[in-house]
């Protein structure tokens, strides 16, 4: 039998109490990683950890990651507990607002900022510092998003904060390269959890329905958190050794097609 993808790894994954993150712990630790859950929903977060194992399989640490003093602790409590940091998925995000570019509010467009940027800025710092301290070839992975690489799929708000993602991670793999520390990104299409959910008061379905109908890869399912994790996984893992700067889009393919241009074609095609 081939072993574990992620064997002996220590992996810290922020926003693990529910959605792409809880998927990817229950994924990363199922392939022989120990797993800290890093996340604000303590309740959540505990039952998370629990269902997947005892404490030396998972635990959850409340941390939120727009508090570096949070980060920096839950980097150590990792390191103190475990012995080391392999891994760190920076996930954890939030939506903002429904507000277009004339009417965003500063208090949003800054509570965005600071989760999504500033928050995985600092699951990347703490994480390469580790690592680089206990000379570890690690993996860092962030979730960014479809609407990191084109406009139109998001509010602007959160549409800029996940570009900013996108950057951040090839400046960090440009820059930790030289240390062996691989940085890179998956940036999923749209997936039915608590935050695609809470827009417009949708349902998991009616998210997946329009998921579905919008995804130009057809007969293959609906894209699902755990279809986000294994992408997750595999740059988590030796797999992806040589792979660093990379926005790993998980949708199918629809950001690479243009759907109303292919019909147009074809009957151009006919005559
Ligand atoms: N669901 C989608 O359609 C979709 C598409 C593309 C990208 N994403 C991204 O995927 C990631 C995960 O989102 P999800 O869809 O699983 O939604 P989710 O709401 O289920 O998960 C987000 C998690 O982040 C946590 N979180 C929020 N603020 C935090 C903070 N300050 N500190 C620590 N944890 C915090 C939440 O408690 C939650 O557990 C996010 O970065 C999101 O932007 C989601």
């Amino acid at each position: 039998m081939s072993k574990p993808r992620l064997e002996g790894k220590v992996a810290i994954i922020t926003g693990a109490a529910s959605g792409i993150g809880e998927a990817a712990a229950r994924l990363f630790a199922a392939n022989g990683a120990v797993v800290v859950i890093a996340d604000i929903q303590d309740k959540l977060g505990l039952q998370v950890a629990a269902s997947i194992g005892g404490p030396d399989k998972c635990c959850y640490r409340r941390c939120d990651v727009t508090d570096e003093e949070q980060v920096e602790a839950t980097v150590a409590y990792a390191l103190a507990t475990y012995g080391r940091l392999d891994i760190m998925y920076s996930n954890a995000g939030v939506l903002g607002l429904l507000a277009g570019t004339l009417d965003f509010s500063k208090e949003d467009f800054e509570r965005v900022m600071a989760v999504n940027v500033r928050g995985t800025a600092l699951a990347v710092k703490h994480a390469a510092r580790a690592m680089l301290a206990r000379g570890v070839r690690g993996s860092i992975v962030c979730t960014a998003s479809v609407a990191g690489r084109q406009g139109g799929h998001a509010f602007p708000v959160y549409t800029m904060s996940k570009h900013a993602v996108v950057g951040l991670v090839r400046a960090a793999a440009a820059d930790l390269g030289q240390h062996g520390i691989r940085v890179n990104s998956v940036s999923p299409f749209m997936v039915a959890t608590g935050m695609s959910t809470g827009m417009h008061g949708s349902t998991a379905d009616t998210v997946e329905e329009f998921s579905a109908a919008l995804a130009n890869l057809k007969g293959g399912g609906v894209l699902k958190a755990a279809h986000v994790a294994e992408a997750a996984m595999f740059l988590a893992s030796e797999e992806s050794a040589f792979i660093s700067g990379h926005d790993l889009v998980v949708d199918g393919g629809a950001s690479v097609v243009y759907p109303s241009i292919m019909p147009a074609l074809a009957s151009l095609s006919k005559l």
